[in-house]
């Protein structure tokens, strides 16, 4: 009988060996609550880690990009990435029948919250650099809704997908222009640094997801980054069921029990030990691929086009040509798989998807879109931070001898 060769997944979690400690602390000191010290320990080490740093070591009082964001770094820790995003919204009081624009290549996490408030999602495709949000779609999109509806959409998510940070400068402009609030989902890139700034700090606001596969984890998890203090507290008050400063309940918004669990943030405090190792792991991964990988015909690996967008590389993905290779992305797939080796399509656009099937789509391309042609085309390859170089040779080799 044919041996089974050990499964190579997509992206595990990796502890870094205190997480055990923190949550022993919670239930040592019956913290065992959606707040306390894990939780308050967390946020200050995001704060630590997201903050802006001057040349001089002094902290930058103004960060360049965010139109309405500043060098101050406030984080509130959260049950989801999701929820981040959602409460962002909220934040912004984007109401039922608002428009919302969003990149079309992400997950549908990035615009099921639009959803939530019975808001209206408008799509935007990607440009070939980063595979995130063109900045010149972006522009017709407002201009376009603004002379459909006579509105100014209300938000705009543009999504630093796979770690690669988005064109921010470009984005950020046109928002500014229009002045409309930008919310990044930086859930796929804690770690990374978009001309010197960490993403999740460039926008009004930034959504950061600690789920499982993410670079860290805290089982499921994220948090909020905001700017100011007075947003980061009222962040929380709609995260803790916006109760009012009272004796009693009194309630005067609608609320949402949205906090983080202690135990998770001693997870995440942990984690937090080692996220560095890991974002180093995962671009050296990324380099390794690349090596071996981007002689092969009619096989690309997506690297960032210039320094200025330093990912970290979350996922490694290829693109197939498959005039060149022979076989498509889900015969590559399937042949990793009869390896028992993981990988994934990219994420399928959310204009394509029937749940968004009223949204309006804008994009430059005059037949089909960027963000279908890279769902056609491309794969997702195992990248976790524990994978060794003897992982990375299995995958290669499936790809090279295919
Ligand atoms: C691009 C993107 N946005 C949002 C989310 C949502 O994060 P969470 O799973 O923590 O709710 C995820 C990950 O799951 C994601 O990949």
């Amino acid at each position: 009988m044919k041996e089974e060769k050990e499964r190579i997944w997509l992206s595990l979690a990796q502890m870094g060996g205190n997480e055990q400690k923190y949550i022993k602390e919670a239930f040592d000191t019956n913290w065992v609550v959606p707040l306390g010290p894990n939780v308050n320990a967390f946020e200050a080490d995001l704060k630590a880690y997201l903050t802006p740093q001057s040349p001089k070591g002094g902290v930058l009082s103004e960060a360049p990009f965010g139109e309405k964001g500043g060098g101050d770094v406030h984080v509130v820790a959260l049950s989801s990435g999701t929820a981040a995003l959602h409460l962002a919204l909220v934040m912004l009081g984007v109401e039922a029948g608002d428009e919302v624009i969003c990149q079309s290549f992400t997950f549908s996490a990035s615009a099921n919250p639009i959803k939530y408030q019975g808001a209206i999602p408008v799509f935007v495709d990607s440009e070939e650099e980063t595979w995130n949000m063109c900045p010149i779609a972006l522009r017709k999109a407002i201009e376009d809704r603004i002379r459909v509806t006579g509105k100014t959409p209300k938000a705009i998510i543009p999504v630093h997908l796979y770690g690669m940070p988005a064109k921010m400068d470009e984005i950020c402009a046109v928002a500014a222009e229009y002045d409309i609030p930008v919310v990044e989902d930086a859930a796929e890139a804690l770690g990374s640094v978009y001309k010197g700034h960490k993403c999740g700090t460039l926008g009004r606001y930034g959504a950061l997801s600690f789920n499982g596969n993410k670079i860290i984890t805290t089982s499921g998890g994220g948090a909020l980054v905001t700017h100011s203090e007075a947003e980061a507290k009222r962040v929380m008050f709609f995260a803790t069921q916006a109760r009012e400063n009272e004796p009693h309940y009194q309630h005067e918004h609608v609320g949402y029990n949205y906090r983080l669990s202690n135990i998770s943030a001693g997870i995440g405090r942990g984690q937090m030990e080692v996220l560095q190792e890991h974002v180093d792991t995962r671009r050296s991964h990324h380099a390794y691929y690349r090596e071996h990988l981007n002689n092969v015909p009619g096989i690309k690996v997506m690297s960032a086009p210039t320094g200025d967008f330093d990912s970290n590389y979350w996922l490694t993905c290829i693109t197939i040509n498959s005039g060149v290779t022979g076989y498509d992305r889900e015969e590559l797939r399937l042949k990793l798989e009869a390896e028992n080796i993981e990988s994934r399509p990219l994420w399928k656009p959310m204009h394509l998807q029937p749940v968004f099937s009223d949204a309006p789509f804008y994009t430059m391309c005059q037949t089909g879109s960027v963000s279908e042609r890279l769902f056609d085309r491309g794969l997702c390859l195992p990248s976790g931070s524990s994978l060794t170089k003897e992982d990375l040779d299995r995958v290669i080799q499936v790809i090279i001898n295919r």
